[in-house]
């Protein structure tokens, strides 16, 4: 907490950007108005898995307008990354269907679209694989990454089970989710001599500078990352995408700047998605409800090309009390491409597993689904048996439950009928972990009382740029107005990722201590470091709460399923601006609603694609999906985590509101979908 009576944090400022957005005075990456620029099309793979033996291009495409049709016959060698997503076009491997294996470069738009479509690709096809399944023969666990291992035990889990009164055994199962920011992925590539400036829609621009340097042979310093505005990420946007370093090199080979935005569909195989989870959960509880053992194990899927792991049972880890606890995620690589970050991963599927489970159980021993989470809270990590700097999850079940009215609730299922609508009622856990990550600000005081703060952090339209004014103006006892932030570029002070609901806790915080030795200091400029400080930092014990309800009604004649209320109650910390703070959660929770009941990837095995790769056929939640919804909090003081009491909001508000909808849908009709989402066609057979 500010030492000081704060002034700015906790009200409900507007955004500072927010004229610019609506007249659209703000810059996107592609927005850029640059002299002799061209644009570059990709094409994509026709097929999961084979190699690319040749690209022929369509002699009638060949006019004055095309520049270059670049392949691995053709473009530049690149060093060797980190993430082989962005090694482009240098082997003729073909590891997913969807995969950049061609870029056409031309003086127009759509001149490169057409020379793209007319392209023709050589490949030898192989047989290929991309169906996810419990039995598949190649399950394997990850690596151990030190700071979260794939697979985690205490006491003794099957003795549990054998001995206990009550026991619930089941599956869940979620889709391929995928990322679908209302801005797509794009990139403007210049380079002047041999520097390099990138116009580019991501969610850190210095990571994105030192990837794209690291391919081209380049410190990251000489690259320049440009990110003024981005229009949402959800993580995809999180670290370089295959389209920044596709730019650069096209711009490298035709001599002029060139621009690259990714069309929708492409959307859906190049830059990461949310992959699909088959779990199981196993609970063990006495008659009271007290648990004795907990069980959760996920089985996701990677790429050929690329190890990346969900960790869908994290979530039982730290939740519930019980002696008996194991926790475990595998993998299967398929001939698909490569899952990221989607809002909350892990947490987000791992607790429609978890959190339906718990309501199973609920209805198994009688008790009401909120009692039994608070007979099961745990006094300190369960399985480390370090303390919660702050945990009020049963007073976010309580004031929650006040709030949506929860009391007097029938329990028993398919008892409210209004017409046609069966009407129900269900609950679910919010959670996600306090993450944060060193960075750097620089403040400037000018001599007319003004200051200029300066972080390359990023805002994805949440409201960062607004929140870290709002902090440096309580710090140097200012007025906002006073206050000037610059973010949206690498070549400012070195920030962390706009991820991990870690952005305003890590930026904040760097602010904060470079405001405070100002002061201190009596000087015009400081510079803060917060990299010692968070290195310091013990990670257990560490979350935001919160806890989900929903109200649905299912239509008995048609399956259809509106969600009338939804509503969160969370604990996380300080809020420093209730409006924007408001607008992720709902944000959040609105997105949950559809990995409820609207959104899913749905594979073709024999093509290896998602048939529904635009937003036509995946649907994501419109405003007429949206009827009631709600969120507020408590005021929680969390000192122990960083200068402002702050806890990550970004993706809580999506941690258990899938939950809540199914477990209603359940309460409603006596119906329990375990694959999400939860149909009109899982449900009509059963009304
Ligand atoms: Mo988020 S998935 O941490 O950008």
């Amino acid at each position: 907490m500010t030492t000081t009576a704060s002034r700015a944090v906790g009200r409900p400022l507007a955004r500072i950007e927010g004229p610019a957005k609506v007249t659209g005075a703000a810059k996107y990456a592609a927005e850029y108005a640059i002299e002799n620029v061209a644009y570059a099309w990709v094409v994509q793979s026709p097929v999961p898995r084979g190699t690319l033996t040749s690209v022929v291009v369509d002699p009638t495409t060949e006019a004055d307008d095309v520049l270059a049709v670049l392949w691995h016959g053709n473009a530049p060698r690149l060093a060797e990354p980190k993430d082989p997503e962005l090694a482009v076009l240098q082997s003729e491997r073909i590891s997913y269907r969807g995969q950049a294996v061609a870029l056409v470069v031309a003086r127009t738009l759509e001149a490169a679209r057409r020379a793209a479509q007319l392209v023709r690709l050589e490949i030898d096809a192989e047989p290929h694989d991309a169906v996810l399944r419990e039995d598949h023969p190649e399950i394997y666990t990850p690596e151990a990454d030190p700071d979260s291992p794939a697979e985690t035990e205490c006491g003794d889990v099957d003795a549990a089970f054998a001995a206990a009164p009550v026991t619930v055994d089941v599956r869940y199962e979620t889709p391929a989710l995928h990322n679908n920011p209302m801005e797509p992925h794009a990139t403007t590539a210049l380079w002047a001599g041999d520097d390099l400036v990138l116009y580019d829609s991501n969610q850190h621009p210095p990571g994105v500078a030192a990837a794209v340097g690291a391919v081209f042979g380049m410190p990251a310093d000489r690259v320049r990352v440009i990110t003024e505005h981005v229009g949402g990420g959800f993580g995809s946007k999180g670290t370089a995408r295959p389209n920044a370093v596709l730019a650069a090199m096209a711009a490298r080979v035709v001599g002029r700047p060139v621009k690259l935005a990714l069309p929708r569909q492409a959307l859906f195989s190049m830059v990461g998605y949310r992959t699909p989870t088959l779990q199981r959960i196993r609970l063990a509880a006495d008659r009271d409800g007290t648990l004795t053992a907990v069980d959760h194990q996920a089985v996701e899927q990677t790429s050929r090309l690329y190890e990346w792991a969900e960790q869908s049972a994290v979530v039982s880890r730290h939740m519930y009390a019980a002696p008996n606890r194991r926790t475990r995620n595998r993998l299967v690589r398929l001939d698909l491409p490569t899952p990221r970050w989607m809002r909350a991963p892990g947490e987000a599927p791992g607790s429609v597993g978890l959190e339906c489970a718990m309501d199973e159980l609920a209805a198994e021993l009688g008790m009401d689904p909120i009692e039994l989470r608070v007979r099961n809270e745990p006094r300190a990590e369960p399985e480390s048996g370090v303390p919660f700097t702050a945990r009020n999850f049963v007073a976010c079940l309580r004031e929650g439950a006040r709030r949506f009215g929860w009391e007097g609730r029938d329990p028993r299922p398919r008892r409210r009928r209004e017409g046609s609508w069966w009407i129900g009622t269900g609950m679910a856990a919010a959670t996600f972990p306090c993450n944060v990550m060193p960075s750097i600000a620089r403040v400037r005081r000018s001599p007319d009382g003004t200051v200029d703060v300066s972080i390359a952090a990023t805002d994805l339209g949440t409201g960062a740029r607004t929140i870290l004014t709002q902090i440096a103006a309580d710090e140097l006892r200012l007025p906002p107005e006073r206050v000037r932030v610059h973010i949206g570029d690498s070549s400012l002070p070195k920030a962390s990722v706009a991820g991990g609901s870690a952005g305003s806790a890590s930026w904040g915080w760097a602010v904060t201590g470079a405001c405070r030795e100002l002061r201190d200091s009596g000087g015009d400029e400081a510079t803060f470091d917060t990299t010692e400080l968070v290195e310091q930092q013990e990670t257990d014990g560490k979350h935001a709460y919160g806890a989900h309800f929903a109200e649905v009604r299912v239509d008995a004649d048609t399956g259809e399923v509106r969600v009338s209320r939804l509503f969160g109650m969370y604990a996380a910390g300080r809020i420093l601006n209730p409006r924007t703070a408001r607008s992720q959660f709902i944000g959040g929770m609105t997105m949950g609603m559809g990995m409820a009941l609207h959104e899913e990837g749905v594979l073709d095995p024999a093509m290896g694609e998602w048939v529904n790769h635009d937003l036509g056929e995946y649907h994501v939640p419109a405003h007429a999906d949206v009827e009631w919804i709600d969120a507020e909090w408590l005021d929680e003081a969390d000192d122990e985590l960083n200068p402002m009491g702050s806890k990550g909001i970004g993706e809580i508000g999506i941690v258990g509101s899938p939950a809540a909808i199914v477990n209603a849908v359940a309460h409603a009709t006596g119906v329990r979908v375990r694959d999400l989402p939860v149909r009109l066609d899982k449900l009509l057979p059963h009304l």
